[in-house]
């Protein structure tokens, strides 16, 4: 209940400049986004890579309201690709993208957003690495897996987000389950209704376990994005039954949460990869981890007080 408010919160104006503008805010932020400028993302990737972790990186910026916005998004990944260059990482460090920040939303913004998002695709690929587009709400999975086509043209290793929470997912799992196709399997991290989502938690972590199954048990590359030990038990029995090579499938965990699981995997000798979000619209993620476990909003409580 308290999750799904904060979810809702997440979309208020009022309730955003009141967070943004706590000075306490910024500490706790921090725990979960690498920074705001790209010299602190080159930094977090240099200290994962340290620890043998490989990195998918977010300019956040899903909040944007107009044409100019989403091209300042596009150049910002285009800054980000040169400047991971002289790092010479190839797929150990590539790029999450939200389509929203490249106008998804804005009137015509499939179109807009393909046409931005296809430049970002060809500096990754001319890196050595890829593209992997974040899934939004349920509105725009339609729009986000049509792009996803038409970048997997020219640019094969681009990858989709897939959320158990929908009931559509365990059939796009079926079809993404296919040679070369590189696949993040999250829970889902939006306030959805009953109509298109499983709203209880069981539900969704049952469905979490079925898609695991068809998508290690498919032919593509799965990404297992979570930080559920009974998730990444059941990843480990399946590479265990299905015989998968230690690269062809992968662990994927957020930016600052459970960072000994993230380390202890690597050392396994698993592909593990942090997803690290930078960037000034820190918002609108920074609620949705909130909103995602209690005890992360107990931590923020409390260093509200404690000041
Ligand atoms: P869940 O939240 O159910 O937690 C289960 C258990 O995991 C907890 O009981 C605890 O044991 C452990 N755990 C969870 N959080 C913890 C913490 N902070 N500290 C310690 N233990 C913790 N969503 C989306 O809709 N679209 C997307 O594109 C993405 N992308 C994405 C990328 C990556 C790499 C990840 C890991 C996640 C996403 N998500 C996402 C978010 C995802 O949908 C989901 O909201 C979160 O991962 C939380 O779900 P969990 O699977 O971690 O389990």
């Amino acid at each position: 209940m308290l999750g799904q408010a904060l979810l809702v919160a997440s979309r208020r104006p009022g309730l955003r400049r009141a967070v943004v503008g706590t000075p306490v805010t910024r500490r706790v932020v921090d725990r979960f986004v690498a920074g705001e400028q790209l010299p602190d993302a080159l930094a977090a990737v240099r200290s994962l890579q340290a620890d043998g972790v490989a990195v998918t990186l977010d300019h956040l910026g899903e909040d944007i309201t107009t044409r100019a916005e989403a091209v300042a998004s596009r150049d910002a990944y285009l800054a980000l690709l040169d400047g991971l260059a002289p790092l010479q990482l190839g797929p150990a460090a590539e790029v999450s993208v939200k389509l929203s920040a490249f106008g998804q939303a804005l009137p015509g913004g499939h179109d807009l957003a393909l046409e931005l998002v296809r430049p970002v695709a060809e500096a990754a690929t001319a890196l050595g690495t890829t593209v992997t587009l974040d899934m939004e709400d349920h509105t725009t999975v339609d729009s986000t897996l049509a792009v996803l086509a038409e970048l997997r043209r020219d640019h094969p290793g681009t990858g989709a987000v897939l959320q158990s929470a929908l009931h559509r997912t365990e059939a796009d799992a079926a079809d993404l389950a296919v040679a070369g196709s590189r696949v993040r399997l999250v829970k889902g991290a939006y306030a959805e209704p009953r109509t298109v989502a499983f709203t209880d938690k069981a539900e969704v972590d049952a469905a979490y376990l079925r898609c695991l199954d068809v998508l290690f048990r498919g032919a593509g590359y799965p990404m297992a994005g979570t930080h559920d030990p009974a998730m990444i038990a059941r990843v480990l029995e399946l590479v265990r039954e299905t015989g998968r090579a230690a690269d062809s499938y992968e662990f994927q965990l957020l930016y600052g949460i459970r960072t000994g699981e993230q380390q202890r995997l690597a050392r396994e000798g698993h592909t593990v990869r942090a997803y690290v979000p930078y960037g000034a619209d820190w918002y609108g993620y920074f609620m949705r981890r909130l909103a995602e476990r209690p005890a992360n909003l107990q931590f923020f409580l409390r260093s509200l007080v404690t000041t």
